[in-house]
């Protein structure tokens, strides 16, 4: 056989065997396998000329964001406790194959619809369905807690990454909303094909729409009931949106109108820029980390698990904890809300939002389809909604026009900060000069309230400037001592933070942190990393309405909410500009 003879025989064979686990195996493995990887070179050759471009440039020693399927490991919950969630049989022993987009000609639209507007023969399918899901054995892909050990892995860094030992993890990052979206999607086919019906679509939990903000009544019966929630917070108790883990004591019409105006901040003048929106770019190995969440990813989000999961529970499991989350039945009604108004803020924001960079377009992942194969998914498969079969029932945005105004008029408050250049609270053991606040390398404990002046580079932009760059807030460097549910709020040129909340346009943004911790490495013996995290928030419009565009600096104050805010401590505040 001549040496071209050989190589089609090859590339033959390794199609059936399945090229990656050979190219991607650790290079200690046995003599045979070593072989096969000399002849590489020759095959990718041959390979290249018909592999997606991507791919291609993947053999060739680009780095994609992707999980090792061999490394699933235990791995540990938010409270620092050891968990397992990994399948019984490894996916890398499994033949996978690349998402294809379902057949347009023969596609019928699957419409979500507000889960407190469906009726009652959709609620008996969608109970039946998630009834059998939840009697298939733990060995089928589609079983329900196989289903939710999907969201546990990925979001306890059960898997490294490829080509590195970093976990991979897919909260607090850009990866957020298209692996959620993909996690949903296939639970939704699966649930489709357990019933035969085509037209099934997971319902919305339209928490951002005052008839919404309660648990929705079909979540309380059947298949749907999930025992470890927070009996106080059943329905009819309207959700805070922005829990801190103590209960805002806000009579229903003010908590509905304390929401309505949080979440003008997390889709409007929050989130101006796609980065605060989305969350920081998260690119492979160690060096590519990022801890940077975006507004919605924050709050609602965060704050709604917490305020969902059960008071009893260490971590309030289920919804309250990451690892547990998924069992809960109604997460998939948030994150299907959470995946519509990610649609909803593309449409607010048009071309500019969307992201262009490869190294976010070409992260993969794997899940299981409805027929128990296991699909290869990029990011960029799953940006076109219609191109996936489904769309959300259009429902009014009460928040888009919910614009807070200041506690204080601003000519008011203007002559009362000017008093307050004394202030008790700005320790002596700090710098601020023209970049910003610092505490100096100790760093400040929010053990009370911390009240800055944070000078501003820039002042008097023309709106074309403030278009092109929004004038961010960064709080960075802090660290969170014990790794436990942190949360602090943001105000900006406000008289006094006791009194007011989001509903007044002093409130800039909230941190919250839900216990899993920043950590990299998670191998036997080596070394756990943690790092400090940034909070950016976006201030141009905010300072618009509060009359400050024109100040050379602003008052800065972070709250601590819930009691937890000894265990964090920051370096500093300072403003830049984001494009
Ligand atoms: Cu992956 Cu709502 O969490």
């Amino acid at each position: 056989m001549d040496a071209k003879n050989w190589v089609s025989v090859v590339l033959f064979t390794l199609a059936f065997t399945g090229f990656y686990a050979i190219i991607l195996l650790p290079y200690s493995s046995n003599g045979v396998l070593g072989e096969l990887r000399s002849l590489i070179p020759d095959i990718l050759t041959a390979w290249h000329s018909t592999a997606p471009k991507a791919l291609q440039e993947e053999a060739a020693g680009r780095v994609i964001l992707s999980p090792n399927l061999t490394t699933c490991h235990q791995s540990l919950s938010d409270a620092d406790v050891p968990v397992y969630c990994c399948p019984p049989k490894r996916e890398s022993e499994e033949a996978f194959i690349d998402f294809q987009f379902p057949d347009p000609s023969s596609l019928t639209l699957r419409i979500r619809r507000p889960a407190h507007l469906v009726d009652d023969d959709y609620i008996a399918k969608y109970n039946k369905a998630l009834s059998i899901m939840k009697s298939l054995p733990y060995e089928d892909p589609r079983n329900f807690m196989r289903q939710a050990n999907m969201h546990c892995i990925y979001c306890t860094g059960a898997y490294n990454q490829q080509h590195s030992n970093s976990l991979l993890k897919i909260h607090r990052s850009w990866l957020f909303f298209p692996w959620h979206r993909m996690m949903l999607y296939f639970h939704e086919r699966i649930l489709a094909s357990l019933i035969g019906d085509d037209t099934f679509a997971l319902p919305f939990w339209n928490w951002d729409s005052p008839a919404g903000m309660v648990i929705p009544r079909m979540y309380m019966n059947g298949s749907f009931r999930d025992p470890e929630r927070d009996a106080s917070h059943l329905p009819p108790q309207v959700a805070d949106i922005d829990f801190d883990y103590v209960e805002s004591g806000l009579d229903p019409q003010d908590q509905i109108a304390t929401n309505v105006a949080f979440m003008y901040n997390q889709m409007v003048s929050g989130a101006k820029k796609t980065e605060l929106f989305m969350g920081c770019p998260y690119k492979p190995g160690e060096e590519g980390f990022c801890d940077g969440p975006g507004t919605i990813e924050l709050a609602p989000h965060n704050a709604l698990h917490t305020w969902v999961g059960s008071n009893l529970n260490p971590e309030r499991e289920n919804l309250g904890a990451f690892y547990s989350a998924a069992r809960d039945p109604i997460f998939y009604a948030h994150h299907s809300n959470i995946d519509r108004l990610w649609e909803v803020w593309r449409g607010l924001q048009g071309a500019k939002a969307e992201i262009h960079d490869p190294d976010w377009l070409d992260s993969y992942f794997f899940f299981h389809d409805e027929k128990s194969q296991l699909v290869r998914i990029k990011i960029r498969d799953v940006l076109d909604i219609t191109k996936l079969g489904y769309d959300f029932q259009k429902v009014d945005l009460p928040w888009l026009n919910a614009r807070p105004k200041p506690a204080v008029s601003p000519k008011i408050a203007r002559y009362m900060l000017k008093t307050r250049e004394d202030d008790q609270n700005v320790l002596p053991r700090h710098t601020t000069d023209k970049v910003g606040f610092s505490f100096g390398p100790e760093g400040r404990t929010l053990d009370t309230a911390v009240r800055v002046k944070v000078p501003r580079p820039k002042i008097l932009r023309t709106k074309k400037e403030k278009e092109e760059e929004e004038e961010v807030l960064l709080v960075y460097g802090i660290d969170i001592k014990k790794d436990v549910y942190v949360k602090f709020d943001v105000y900006v040129n406000a008289i006094d933070e006791t009194r007011i909340g989001p509903e007044s346009r002093e409130f800039a943004g909230t941190f919250v942190n839900m216990r899993h911790g920043v950590r990299l490495v998670m191998n036997r013996g080596d070394a756990t990393v943690k790092r400090k995290t940034n909070l950016k928030l976006g201030i141009s419009e905010l300072l618009e309405d509060l009359e400050a565009d024109g100040d050379e600096s602003i008052w800065v104050t972070l709250v601590p909410r819930g009691g937890t805010g000894l265990h964090i401590s920051i370096d500093g505040i300072r403003i830049e500009y984001m494009r």
